[in-house]
């Protein structure tokens, strides 16, 4: 990052049903370790200090939300988010647009409600290691070697050195990204993750190296992991 004064904004979506889970309760309130996932996951950029606000963006049919000790946290504003993840997103991006207008250069943290396991230091290296105008994910790179099956055979092996999952947090700078995520959503194009649609503007976002405890709470038994991964916690602001 330059010398300039950049700001930064983190926004959570947490506005999907997490179907996958199987419960009828969105998977983001799950209770681990005494607080709701949610709160773990926002907390790291609450305590991050160089966070100036952060943005919740909530599903209409929310009534978990108000119900936690964080709703009314002086850092926090929430917004709607939409059907489609990267419809939450851009919602989320519009409150930070309206939050940092004037503002030069302000960049913007986006992170999964279901990854409550962030490890703080990788969230302040994640800053550090991003590029100004690419930005940057945090990635692990796979342990497993990969095969690439053709109707349940091997068909080959693939060179798994320059295979990375990617997870978030993903920064970059506000303007950038918005410009990127519209274009996608107006080409009606399918954005998995934030890189993706800055990937197809043209950008080449830094790989940062993350830690599996990252882990995206998906599946029943991710849960398991995550409880443990909590306990477990390496570094605290
Ligand atoms: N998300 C969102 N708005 C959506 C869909 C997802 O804000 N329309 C959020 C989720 O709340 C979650 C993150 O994006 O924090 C990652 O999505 P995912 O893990 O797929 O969560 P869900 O969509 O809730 O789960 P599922 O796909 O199993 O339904
Ligand atoms: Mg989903």
């Amino acid at each position: 990052m330059n010398g300039k004064a950049p700001r930064y904004w983190a926004v959570i979506p947490a506005a999907g049903g997490g179907a996958r889970m199987g419960l009828n309760k969105a998977k983001q309130y799950l209770g681990l370790r005494g607080r709701a996932m949610l709160e773990w996951s926002v907390a790291p950029f609450l305590d991050s200090g160089w966070i100036d606000g952060v943005v919740l963006v909530l599903a209409k049919s929310d009534q978990d939300y108000a119900k936690l000790p964080i709703a009314r946290h002086p850092k926090i504003v929430t917004t709607l988010g939409g059907a489609a993840r990267a419809e939450s997103v851009l919602s989320g991006l519009e409150v930070v647009a309206d939050r940092t207008q004037g503002l030069e250069e302000v960049y913007v943290l986006l992170h999964d409600a279901a990854r409550p396991c962030l490890d703080w230091a990788d969230l302040a290296r994640l800053r550090d290691e991003s590029d100004d105008k690419h930005g940057g994910l945090l990635a692990v790179p796979v342990a497993d070697t990969l095969k690439k099956g053709k109707q349940g055979k091997v068909s080959s092996t693939l060179d798994r050195s320059f295979i990375w999952r990617a997870q978030t947090p993903q920064l970059f700078r506000l303007d950038l990204l918005r410009a990127a995520l519209r274009e996608c959503e107006e080409r009606n194009l399918e954005v998995t993750d934030e890189a993706s649609a800055m990937e197809r503007a043209g950008y080449k976002p830094r790989l940062v190296r993350g830690r599996e405890s990252n882990l995206k709470v998906t599946y029943p038994e991710d849960l398991l992991l995550a409880e443990f991964w909590l306990a477990h916690a390496e570094s605290q602001p």
